[in-house]
């Protein structure tokens, strides 16, 4: 994620891995779908920081007005927040008047983002427009199903969130039954040619790192690179047209800052 600067692994990385396995650490345990959230779990107050005092260059300039541009252009009124962090995705779209539900699997992220909705709902109403509405829940992605959160929306949104291997792969399967039909599911993710770096252009773990952050952020999450086809084959494979892929851009570079898909639902 270009939000985190989780990329191209370092050498200190690399060494960090090697003696993972010099010491008998077994490599799928450090690089699984249960690291990434153990790592959420242990850096959740300094993203909250990070967050909210705008820190990260990449969302103010270019990433955080590209997916909700996009999640306005689609027009719907009720919104799934998949790996919603500390909130502030909903909280935008609430204050643009419509309904959110937004679940994650840090209860840490989760209070803060019901602590700064509390601070909305109580906002001046001219900041609101009528009928937004925020809701968070404890649910990670290994978890949900149409059964455990049995609303059904119009769009379901994954703002660099999308982070883990199988994890994703059964968010994907339950996803197009939790969208109302003619739904969208949009995700904004690393552009894989950029994140790619110097490894070979192909599906896998990569270790994570949190160069350019605070020293407060501690045991970077892995995550799995997946490239653009990749991406776009868990769509098709998936009950979802793929109608529009973005590639939103530094305006003072022009360089490359993300990728949007947007999925449809089609049964
Ligand atoms: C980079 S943060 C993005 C948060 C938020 N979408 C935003 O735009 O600020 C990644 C989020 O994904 C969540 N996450 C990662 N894996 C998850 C899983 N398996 N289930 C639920 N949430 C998960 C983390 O807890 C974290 O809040």
């Amino acid at each position: 994620m270009s939000c985190c600067r989780i990329a191209l692994r370092s050498e200190k990385a690399w060494y960090t891995e090697l003696l993972g396995d010099v010491a008998g650490t077994n490599l799928m345990e450090k690089y699984s779908d249960e690291k990434i959230i153990d790592s959420w779990h242990k850096n959740a107050s300094p993203w909250i920081t990070a967050i909210q005092e705008r820190q990260i260059e990449s969302r103010k300039r270019v990433t955080d007005s590209a997916i909700t541009d996009v999640l306005v252009s689609l027009a719907g009124h009720s919104v799934l927040d998949l790996g919603c962090g500390e909130g502030w995705l909903c909280r935008k779209l609430a204050s643009l008047g419509l309904v959110t539900l937004g679940i994650d699997a840090v209860p840490e992220l989760l209070a803060s983002a019901k602590q700064a909705s509390a601070t909305l709902s109580s906002a001046k109403p001219s900041s609101v427009v009528q009928g937004g509405k925020v809701e968070f829940r404890h649910i990670d992605y290994q978890s949900l199903s149409a059964k455990v959160v049995e609303e059904k929306f119009d769009i379901a949104v994954s703002n660099f969130s999308l982070l883990g291997k199988e994890s994703v792969e059964r968010l994907f399967n339950v996803v197009p039954d939790m969208l109302k039909d003619g739904g969208y599911f949009v995700v904004q993710t690393l552009h894989p040619v950029i994140s790619c770096g110097k490894d070979p252009y192909k599906d896998g773990w990569r270790g994570g790192s949190w160069d350019g952050f605070s020293r407060e952020f501690v045991d970077p999450a892995p995550w799995y690179f997946r490239t653009l086809e990749s991406w776009c084959d868990l769509f098709y494979q998936h009950q979802l047209q793929l109608v529009s892929i973005k590639e939103p851009i530094y305006p003072n570079t022009g360089s490359i800052a993300s990728l949007i898909l947007v999925g449809k639902v089609h049964r």
